[in-house]
C-alpha cells in the first residue's frame, strides 16, 4: 500500500500531540432530541485545554526572542495552565517558576514539580481584596523584578491565549462541515471563550455562544462568593474579557458542576473535571429551549483525576453539600 506522502505516521515531539482533539457524540447525557457533541479537551498530553495556549504563547515568545534560552518564565496559575506551561518549558529547556496559592492540590504540585517547574506557594490572600489571585499575581510582579531576564506570559491579557482556541473552534467547526448550532463555553481567563468566539464572528456563523462561568466569579459581573472548584471563574475581570463574547452567560454553581460530572462519568463512561461538569449542568438547564434537530457542542476542558479528592470523593462531597447523590442518579437513558 502507498503511504501518503503528506501525512507523517509520527509525531515529531509530544508537543506536537497539543490540539486537534477528538469529537464525541453524547448520547445519553441529554435530551434525544438534540445533537451534542464533546471536545475532549482531557485528549491533549498535559491533561487539559490549557496546554494549546500554554505552547503558543512560549513558540510566540521563542520566535521574536522576548523568551531567550536564559529567560525565567514565571506564571501564576493553580492548576492546567501552569501545568501546560511546565511541560512546554521542559521541552525548551527553559526554566519555569509557577505562582501558586494554598489552595492548589497536592496533586497538582507534585506534577508541576515531576515537569521541573519551580513552585512558589502564596499562603495568605491579597488582604485589601481577600482574595488569592491578586496576592498571586503581586508575587509574579516582585518575581519579575528580583529576575530581570524574566518573561511573564500574562495568560489573563495574552492575546496569543485566544488565538490559540481560534484553533480549537476551527477544528470543531471543520469536523461538524460549520453546523454548530450552539456552543457551551466555560470561562476563567477568557482565552477559549474569545477564541472561539472570534472564529465564529469572522466566519460569520450563527452559532449562539453560552458562556459558562462559576457563581460567585467576577467575569460576568456575578457578586462575589467562595468557590470550591477550580479551573472556570475569576476573582477579576480578565482583560481578554469583552461583553460581546457570548450571547448569553449561564452561572453554575459547585454543586452544579458536580452532578455534571458525576452524570457524565456514570451516563458517558467519561471522566472529566469540574468545568466539564458545570457546562453540562448548563446544558442541561437550557435544554428545554433548544430546537429539536440542533447540533450542540460542549467543550470539556480537563480530566477527572485531579480532583479525586474533591468531586470524585463521595465523603468530601457529602462533608461540603450533604447527600445529594439523587441528583445524578436520575435521567439515564441507558438504564
Ligand atoms: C478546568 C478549566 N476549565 C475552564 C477553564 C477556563 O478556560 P479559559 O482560561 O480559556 O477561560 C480553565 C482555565 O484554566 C480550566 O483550567
Amino acid at each position: 500500500m502507498m503511504m501518503n506522502a503528506l501525512i507523517s505516521p509520527y509525531h515529531d515531539s509530544v508537543l506536537s500531540l497539543i490540539g486537534n482533539t477528538p469529537l464525541v457524540r453524547l448520547s445519553r447525557v441529554c435530551s434525544d432530541s438534540i445533537d451534542v457533541y464533546a471536545k475532549i479537551e482531557a485528549a491533549n498530553p498535559g491533561g487539559s485545554i490549557k496546554d494549546r495556549p500554554a505552547l503558543r504563547i512560549v513558540k510566540d515568545a521563542i520566535k521574536d526572542e522576548r523568551i531567550r534560552k536564559d529567560t525565567v518564565v514565571i506564571e501564576s496559575s493553580s492548576g492546567n495552565m501552569a501545568i501546560g506551561l511546565a511541560q512546554a518549558c521542559l521541552y525548551y529547556g527553559l526554566r519555569f517558576i509557577c505562582v501558586t496559592d494554598s489552595r492548589t492540590s497536592t496533586a497538582n504540585i507534585q506534577i508541576l514539580r515531576t515537569y521541573g517547574a519551580e513552585v512558589d506557594i502564596i499562603t495568605q490572600p491579597e488582604p485589601v481584596t481577600g482574595d488569592f489571585l491578586t496576592a498571586r499575581l503581586n508575587r509574579v510582579q516582585e518575581l519579575i523584578r528580583q529576575h530581570p531576564n524574566s518573561y511573564w506570559p500574562n495568560q489573563y491579557a495574552n492575546l496569543g491565549n485566544a488565538c490559540a482556541h481560534y484553533e480549537t473552534m476551527a477544528e470543531i467547526s471543520e469536523t461538524l462541515n460549520g453546523k454548530v448550532d450552539y456552543l457551551f463555553c466555560t470561562t476563567g481567563t477568557c482565552g477559549t471563550l474569545r477564541g472561539c468566539a472570534d472564529y465564529i464572528r469572522t466566519r460569520r456563523m450563527s452559532t449562539f455562544v453560552y458562556a459558562v462561568d462559576a457563581k460567585g466569579s467576577a467575569i460576568f459581573g456575578d457578586k462575589k462568593a467562595p468557590r470550591l472548584i477550580p479551573g472556570h471563574g475569576s476573582a477579576i475581570r480578565p482583560e481578554l474579557f469583552h461583553p460581546d463574547l457570548a450571547d448569553q452567560c449561564i452561572h453554575v454553581s459547585d454543586v452544579d458542576c458536580i452532578v455534571g460530572c458525576r452524570r457524565l462519568l456514570k451516563q458517558e463512561a467519561i471522566f472529566a473535571g469540574g468545568s466539564s461538569g458545570g457546562a453540562i449542568s448548563a446544558l442541561e438547564r437550557v435544554s428545554g429551549l433548544i430546537e429539536p434537530g440542533s447540533t450542540c457542542v460542549v467543550i470539556l476542558p480537563d480530566r477527572g483525576e485531579r480532583y479525586m479528592d474533591t468531586i470524585y470523593s463521595d465523603e468530601w462531597v457529602n462533608q461540603q453539600f450533604g447527600d445529594i447523590s439523587h441528583m445524578w442518579a436520575r435521567n439515564t437513558r441507558n438504564e
